[in-house]
Formats: C-alpha cells, structure tokens, sequence
C-alpha cells in the first residue's frame, strides 16, 4: 500500500499543532517537511524552532525535505530531532555519497530529491547506499501547484534501477499529487507521495489519506 506523508507547508502555521496532531490521528504515515532557505529556492519556510514543535506534536515519524543551498549545515541543525528521513537535492551537492554516509552515521535513513529536470540515472551509483529517492512532480518551492506527469515515466526507470539495484530503496513524489494521479504512481511502483493542499484543502482529512493509501 502506498505511504502518504501530508505536507506541513499546507497547514495553518497559526494552529500547528491542531493540524499536525490532525494528519497524525488521520492515519499518515509520515509528517512531510519542507525546509526552504530563499536561495535554492524563491521561498523561505521554517527553521529548527518550529521544525521541533512539529516534532514533539507528531505522533508519526518525520520526513525533512531540504530545499536549500548548505545541505550539511541543515543536516546538522535538524539531526537533533531525529526524523526518520532527511533528503537533499542532488541538484545542490557536490559530494552526495559524503552526505548519504553522514545522514547514516547520524541513526537518520538518507535520501536524495531530484527536480523535474534530472534524470532518473542521476543516482544509479547512489541508490546502493539510499533508504528512498524522492522525484519532485513540480517545481520545489510552493505548495498547490500542477503535477508534471513526466514524473511518471521518470518513476518507471527508477523503479527498473532500485529493482536492479536495491529494492529495498523507497521512490517517493511530491507535488501536486490526488486522488486524480495516484493510480498512475502506483503502477509505475511509487512507494510514498507527498501531498499538501489535496490533504488539507480536503473536507475531511482522513478521506484524503486513505483514497492516496491504494
Ligand atoms: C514543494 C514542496 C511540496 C509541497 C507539496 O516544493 O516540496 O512538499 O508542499 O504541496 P502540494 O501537494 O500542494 O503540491
Ligand atoms: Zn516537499
């Protein structure tokens, strides 16, 4: 069944906790987190102040999508909270293996974002060494935008790569994703999405969920 890690960018930050404690009771199995810098990316979102009341609020694990340009900085400053993932993009990082190994050497399970732009062969010789790859479906920075369905192509050669490779690697995608684009993911062997505004833009969150856990 595919996991569904709701995005916190779609939350009301003015009632975080109601709404993380909300996706959490609404059986998600991961809280998404999307940590933008305003240099990777033309929007900056929270730090490890807000990060961590997320933490102690959530009663699932959390998934760290960094979207910025010092990836080791963010790792260190977010490791104390241990989530279960953190992810980079690959687009931003000069020594990826290096990283993989030290998100490891933290108890964190490491993975690697790529933008809609790069290949899905972009990892083969990292994907050995990952707990999850991460395809973004748009273009990194907001929330509620289209879904760019050359994901899903990209998804079917990642999952014939990690099949190959190591299948216990997870393919995740985040953006844009509903009820409308899941059973395309799930064919192409999509593990985990992500999904903000179809979450909590949805009448009741628990329907939202559980049409994506297909
Ligand atoms: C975009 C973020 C996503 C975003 C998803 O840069 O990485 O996690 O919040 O939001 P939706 O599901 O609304 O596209
Ligand atoms: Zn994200």
């Amino acid at each position: 069944m595919i996991k569904v890690a709701p995005s916190v960018l779609s939350a009301d930050f003015g009632n975080l906790q109601r709404d993380v404690e909300a996706i959490c009771d609404a059986g998600c199995d991961l809280v998404h987190v999307d940590v933008m810098d305003g240099h990777f990316v033309p929007n900056l979102t929270i730090g490890p102040v807000v990060v961590s009341s997320i933490a102690k609020c959530a009663t699932k694990p959390l998934d760290i999508h960094l979207m910025v340009e010092n990836n080791t900085f963010f790792v260190d400053l977010f490791a104390p909270l241990k989530p279960e993932y953190i992810s980079f993009h690959i687009e931003e990082e000069k020594h990826p293996h290096r990283l993989i190994q030290k998100i490891r050497s933290l108890g964190i399970k490491p993975a690697i974002v790529l933008n809609p732009h790069t290949p899905a062969e972009a990892v083969e010789y990292l994907l050995k060494d990952l707990d999850m790859v991460l395809l973004m479906s748009v273009n990194p920075g907001f929330g509620g935008q289209s879904f760019i369905d050359t994901v899903i192509e990209k998804a079917s050669r990642l999952n014939a790569l990690r099949n190959k490779i190591n299948p216990d690697c997870l393919i995740e995608v985040d953006g844009g994703v509903s009820d409308k684009n899941i059973k395309s993911l799930k064919n192409v062997g999509v593990d985990v999405v992500v999904a903000g505004s179809y979450v909590f833009n949805h009448s009741s969150k628990k329907e939202a969920i559980e049409s994506l856990q297909i």
